[in-house]
């Protein structure tokens, strides 16, 4: 067959079954459904009509054309409805067994030239073509949760796949409004097998109590300006989906970062399979809202310490970029800043950069003029350490070099007074390390801002194995006062972020070293697919090879994770001095 297709089949109206179905009708197709029975009819029906009428109350559809819709969709039990359909789309859940026997009934019944596609997510799609009469007519068909929204569509092709077949879905994945990618059979395709590994390692850190869930997914969201954190996007893809997913990447991989955690099935068995049961990572007011309510684990915001409140004055140490950042968003909280810079030349780097920051604040209306010079006012900038001995907070924002840093803690453990807060913005280095400098342990803590420091919301409030719990309490209310969203964890390696940020980068570029998807179709598909507002290679590009490198390192050298070894295309890029924008040639190159 070669054509348009009319009328669609689709097996399974589930979570992802049911936004096919949507996508399909809106684009004027006709949709015959089937499910597993009458419960399930009914089921599937309440989704169809509770998602499209969300989108009547969001003004994005009138409710004649969502009646419309919904005329086009037609749902039963029985798979000889499914007669007359051009392609079937199955989305039964993720069992390569039921798959198979869906296949082969529906192979007994559809017409001999009819498409037979999967909405697999991990499993092999030729497994599933062997299973059927016709291999050649069947392809992988992955759309992505929820499918009416995300713009990109993963075609996967096999060895046996016919080219015709192959065109003809990509033309009607067109036709949806959505982009296409055709792929090779692989676990994971592009997109999950970047996603997942990222995933299970998110719900990794949440097992071990690393960081509490809420804040894990806050620093993905401010951090990355990812649209979900990854617990809040494992509970909408369903529990038992990204069990089932992981699972199977493991098992065709071998890659221990893809064995599930064993959380993930502890809570699937217990019934906790994500927004679906109304409980997963977090509870949700009934089965199928996303509206999180409170349980046992939500925190409960701590008003004020009383430290946290007495702090005033704050010594900042350093002239770089990270410095000037955090000394503007300091003063323009109403806090004193001492800057302590390292000789006249980067005082008046420091002052101008400030200056500069604060004019464009001006320009942009975000500043009143008057406000502008009491915010400068506030910032001293000297240049003997020796000054900060009154300060209430220290923070040093100095070359990422742990001898220098350690020097620098044991000169402020001397000059500081007694109680005060001695902070490090390190991205990389072990915080604990800073602190065993002193004789005050108890009083260090990581403040680790993100860059630039005056736009970016996130700050991750490190505590080490010594910091005392009042301590890190103040240096979370600080970051309150400065209007931004603290986020604590223990002192490992990539606080947060860093942590489950760059093996998903290292992950990517390693797809790229195996050929398996080029560096355009790969942040195409994180772009698209999942919401990123960059693919890996873009971010790689300007965060800049060698740096992403050095992380890379500190996290293979901490963990020991065979998974987070550097790939060797990014090594020898940076060999060659290909850096990204910096250099002007990175993955891409630069006018
Ligand atoms: N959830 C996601 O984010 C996501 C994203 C992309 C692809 N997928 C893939 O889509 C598929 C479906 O996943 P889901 O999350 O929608 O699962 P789901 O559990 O929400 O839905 C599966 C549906 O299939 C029905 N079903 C079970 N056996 C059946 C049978 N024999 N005949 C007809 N219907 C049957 C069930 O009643 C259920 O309604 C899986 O292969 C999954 O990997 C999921």
């Amino acid at each position: 067959m070669s054509g348009e297709f009319r009328t669609v089949g689709v097996v399974g109206l589930g979570t992802m079954g049911t936004g096919i179905a949507e996508v399909l009708a809106r684009h004027g197709l006709r949709v015959i459904g089937v499910e597993v029975d009458e419960a399930a009819v009914v089921r599937a029906r309440d989704l169809l009509r509770a998602s499209t009428g969300r989108a009547v109350e969001r003004g994005k559809t009138s409710p004649a054309e969502r009646d419309e819709l919904l005329s086009r969709i037609e749902i039963g039990c029985d798979f000889a409805r499914l007669a007359p359909v051009e392609l079937v789309i199955e989305a039964v859940p993720e069992h390569l067994a039921l798959k198979r026997e869906v296949f082969a009934q529906v192979d007994r019944i559809v017409a001999a030239d009819a498409v037979l596609a999967t909405n697999t997510s991990s499993l092999s799609v030729t497994e599933l073509a062997v299973a059927t009469e016709n291999p050649r007519r069947v392809v992988g068909i992955h759309f992505f949760n929820p499918a009416p929204v995300q713009g990109f569509v993963e075609v996967v092709q096999t060895v046996v796949s016919e080219q015709q077949v192959v065109d003809d879905v990509v033309a009607l994945v067109r036709r949806l409004g959505k982009e296409p990618v055709v792929v090779g059979d692989k676990a994971g395709f592009i997109a999950n097998a970047l996603l997942f590994g990222y995933l299970n390692h998110a719900v990794t850190m949440y097992e071990q109590k690393y960081a509490a869930r809420e804040d894990i997914d806050a620093a993905m969201r401010l951090g990355c300006g990812l649209p979900m954190g990854p617990l809040a996007l494992m509970d909408l893809i369903g529990l038992d989906t990204a069990y089932e997913i992981l699972d199977s990447m493991y098992k065709q991989g071998r890659d221990r970062l893809h064995a599930p955690s064993p959380v993930i099935k502890q809570m699937v068995t217990a019934g906790w399979k994500g927004r679906k049961t109304g409980r997963g990572f977090y509870t949700y007011d009934t089965p199928g809202s996303s509206t999180v309510v409170p349980d046992a684990l939500t925190p409960v915001v701590a008003s004020s310490p009383e430290r946290g409140r007495s702090l005033n004055v704050v010594g900042v140490i350093g002239s770089g970029t990270m410095a000037i950042g955090i000394t503007e968003v300091f003063a323009r909280a109403g806090f004193e800043v001492l800057v302590v810079a390292r000789g006249p030349q980067q005082r008046d780097r420091v002052l101008a950069g400030l200056a500069a920051a604060l004019d464009r604040q001006v320009a942009k209306g975000r500043l009143d003029p008057a406000d502008r010079a009491a915010v400068l006012g506030r910032v001293t900038v000297t240049l003997d350490l020796e000054d900060l001995a009154p300060v209430d907070l220290a923070l040093e924002a100095v070359v990422e070099d742990l001898e220098v840093k350690r020097a620098l803690f044991a000169r402020l453990d001397r000059i500081c007074r007694p109680g005060a807060i001695l902070a490090t913005t390190t991205s990389s280095l072990p915080v604990i390390d800073c602190a065993a400098a002193t004789t005050r342990p108890q009083d260090v803590v990581g403040l680790h801002f993100f860059n630039p420091a005056p736009a970016m919301k996130l700050v991750e409030v490190v505590s080490t194995v010594s910091t005392a719990p009042e301590v890190a309490a103040a240096a979370v209310e600080i970051a309150r006062r400065l209007g931004k969203h603290p986020v604590s964890c223990a002192d490992r390696a990539g606080f947060i972020v860093n942590a489950l940020l760059f093996p998903y980068l290292n992950d990517a570029v390693r797809m790229l070293a195996a050929h398996y998807a080029q560096a355009d179709d790969i942040d195409r598909a994180m772009k698209l697919g999942c919401g990123y507002p960059m693919g890996p290679f873009e971010l790689l590009d300007v965060v800049g090879l060698d740096v992403s490198l050095t992380i890379e390192r500190v996290l293979y050298e901490e963990f020991a994770e065979p998974g987070f070894a550097p790939s060797p295309l990014l090594e020898h890029m940076v060999t060659a001095g290909y850096l990204g924008r910096k250099t002007r040639r990175g993955f891409r190159t630069y006018a």
